[in-house]
């Protein structure tokens, strides 16, 4: 009976150094130590012994079992160590090394000089307003006092797309518009932002552009009401110390009508390369709305007035960020853009 203990110490031994896994150190626990295994049933013999050797043997069984759990423990938690490991060694990462480039978006300049413009008007009680971009002959010339044939035609050389119909040329189309929809209730107080087109192309025009276009309707505005609405953007927009310079001009939609400009922002009014020497940049038209135009909207030139300007949002854009030719945003180039961040 010792022997056989003996000799199943061994047998067990060698099985449990020759497993390579924990599923096959499982099955060896089992043929062992299991309740139908090598040792039980060895034992199950002990009841044939004379009575004095039983408890040696049963001493030594027990001390085989106690041995043979002791090392299967070591052998699994050697089979768990070398497992981690590996699995360590194949998903390891090196958090040293630089992560992988993230383009983070932005604003384009003209979006955000857009979104400056309508946040200060929008600030001073005006309503944003649009329109369509492909507008009748009507509402970009007739109803703005340009009758078929008028001279004033001209400043602005078209794209038409149809016979009545062409891309817009200015956002003043929107003036009547809105005047439509809402007389005969006061005041109109709208800003009117969006592109338009016309057929010029150089470093200062492009054949896309984008206006904004304000009117106010009510009674008794004056010219005062126009020059303190436009001292108040130029100083929300370019700065506090702005001053603004109206000059006579004309429009076949506002009488009076101005040419507006600001203070140079460059030189501040002594003259640079910038503004020609001149010490003002011009950056809008504007005037009084003309009764013509409160007539063709619904409102009776007798009982109200109102003022209107349209303002290129790019020229402001060139004049804020110092940019000398308009197409640059336009053309996308990404080493133009990121300078805006
Ligand atoms: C107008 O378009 C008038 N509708 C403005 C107006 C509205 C006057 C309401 C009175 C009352 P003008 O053609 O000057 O006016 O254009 C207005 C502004 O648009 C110009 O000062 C300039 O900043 C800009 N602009 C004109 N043509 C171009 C172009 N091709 N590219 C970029 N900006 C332009
Ligand atoms: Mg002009």
């Amino acid at each position: 009976m010792l022997d056989r203990l003996a000799r199943l110490e061994q047998e067990a031994r060698e099985a449990v150094a020759s497993v390579s896994g924990l599923q096959e150190l499982a099955n060896v626990r089992v043929r062992y130590l299991g309740k139908k295994g090598e040792l039980t049933t060895l034992l199950r013999g002990m009841g044939q012994l004379p009575p004095e050797q039983r408890p040696l043997v049963g001493q030594k069984a027990n001390a085989l079992r106690s041995t043979l759990e002791e090392l299967l423990r070591q052998r699994e938690a050697a089979l768990k160590k070398a497992a981690a490991e590996e699995k360590w060694e194949r998903e390891r990462i090196d958090i040293t090394l630089p992560g992988y480039p993230f383009a983070a978006g932005q604003v384009h300049p003209l979006t955000a000089i857009l979104e400056e413009i309508k946040a200060i008007f929008i600030g001073l009680g005006f309503q944003v307003a649009t329109g369509p971009e492909i507008e009748s002959d009507y509402y970009n010339f007739e109803a703005l006092n340009m009758p078929p044939d008028h001279p004033a035609r001209d400043m602005q050389d078209s794209f038409y797309v149809a016979p009545q119909y062409l891309l817009r040329t200015h956002t003043s189309p929107v003036q009547i518009r809105t005047m439509e929809l809402q007389a005969p209730r006061l005041p109109v107080r709208i800003i009117a932002p969006g592109k338009v087109y016309r057929r010029d192309d150089d470093a200062t025009h492009s054949p896309m552009f984008s206006q904004v276009e304000g009117l106010a309707v009510d009674r008794g505005i004056t010219f005062a009401d126009l020059k303190g609405t436009l001292l108040l953007f130029a100083r929300e927009m370019f700065g506090p110390k702005q001053r603004i310079r109206l000059r006579p001009s004309f429009f076949p939609f506002t009488e009076p009508s101005a040419e507006v400009d600001i203070s140079c922002i460059i030189c501040d009014g002594e003259g640079c390369r910038v503004c020609g020497q001149t010490g003002w940049l011009e950056i809008l038209g504007a005037g009084m709305v003309h009764p013509q135009v409160l007539r063709a909207g619904g409102y009776d030139p007798q009982d109200v007035t109102g003022f209107a300007f349209g303002m290129g949002v790019e020229r402001i854009a060139m004049l804020k960020y110092g940019v000398e030719d308009l197409r640059l945003f336009f053309t996308n180039d990404l080493r133009f853009l990121k300078q805006f961040r």
